[in-house]
């Protein structure tokens, strides 16, 4: 297959030289035992050779290039993972999530991960508190865990963790704290409510070569201010996601690592100081609370 574009660009000659090397480099691969190997490697072959000659790239470009992947490489090790920070800006995290998530009728759409989950965040009854130590306005959350033919899933495990109103999760804090994070269990009827605080936007690590890629092209590190969910059940399939702030400006400047879907964008209702909260606390100042009722997608 001749890509069109280098056909347009260079003479027929240099065309077949430069077919024939990505055709022998396909066919390389051509006795690989494990069949979706073989796919895999045929395809980015492919892709690979048609960007090369697509944007005819220089040997200085090349260069750059490898001097890049080399500093995200030096960066990344157990506590950060500028590679997946790279594919996040790209949106090949989120295309990645999009391919796994088919949609199913009105099952609750996916989102990034993102690296800030641990295991074992402590477990929290209905109603109860995840900020700890991190500062914010309190929002209280509730809503219920269903499937998608409308029955209640309970005792669904929902997980929730996200960033102080500073803009750090815990885990970016030296001190070791564990903060704005927690699991709680969906009730018989399917119901969840906690304590949070109000999300704002923040920057993604910004300070190693994707940060530099941002500057250089004019993109913000910001990401819209989210709360992130991840909610597990039998037989169903596994729900990664956040809710966003409906209103939030950095909506319509654009989330860095294009993980914001219409549907998960979700009023928060500010409450003056004094208005009674769902459980009876006493709070000095304003509050906010949402809902976000959770579908869960079958296993396919
Ligand atoms: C996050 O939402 O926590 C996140 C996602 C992608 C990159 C960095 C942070
Ligand atoms: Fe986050």
């Amino acid at each position: 297959m001749t890509d069109d574009t280098t056909a347009a660009t260079v003479s027929g000659e240099q065309a077949k030289i430069e077919q024939a090397l990505t055709d022998r480099v396909v066919a390389s691969f051509g006795d690989t035992q494990n069949p979706r190997l073989r796919q895999l490697l045929d395809a980015l072959t492919r892709h690979l050779h048609a960007f090369v000659r697509e944007v005819r790239l220089t040997e200085e470009e090349w260069n750059a290039a490898i001097r890049f992947l080399t500093e995200t490489g030096h960066l990344t090790d157990d506590k950060r993972q500028e590679f997946i920070l790279l594919s996040d800006v790209f949106g090949l995290s989120m295309q990645t999530v999009n391919v796994n998530n088919k949609t199913h009728g009105d099952a609750t759409e996916a989102t990034v991960f993102g690296p800030f989950f641990l295991e074992d965040a402590p477990e929290i009854p209905i109603g109860g508190d995840i900020a700890g130590s991190a500062h914010g306005q309190p929002c209280w959350v509730d809503g219920t865990v269903s499937d998608t033919d409308g029955n209640p899933v309970p005792g669904a495990r929902i997980e929730v963790w996200e960033a102080d109103d500073e803009g750090f999760y815990d885990v970016q804090y030296a001190d070791g704290r564990v903060a704005g994070r927690a699991h709680l269990f969906a009730d018989d009827e399917g119901r969840y409510a906690f304590w949070g605080i109000t999300p704002t936007p923040y920057p993604i690590p910004h300070d190693g070569p994707v940060g530099k890629l941002l500057a250089a092209v004019g993109r913000s590190p910001l990401r819209c201010a989210h709360l992130h969910f991840m909610v597990t059940a039998p037989n169903l399939r596994t729900l990664v996601t956040h809710i966003f702030v409906e209103g939030d400006p950095q909506l319509v400047a654009g989330d860095s690592v294009f993980g914001v879907k219409d549907s998960l964008i979700k009023p928060f209702h500010t409450q003056l100081a004094g208005t009674p909260t769902p459980d009876g606390r006493v709070l000095s100042g304003d509050w906010a609370r949402t809902t976000f009722d959770i579908v869960l997608a079958p296993v396919s």
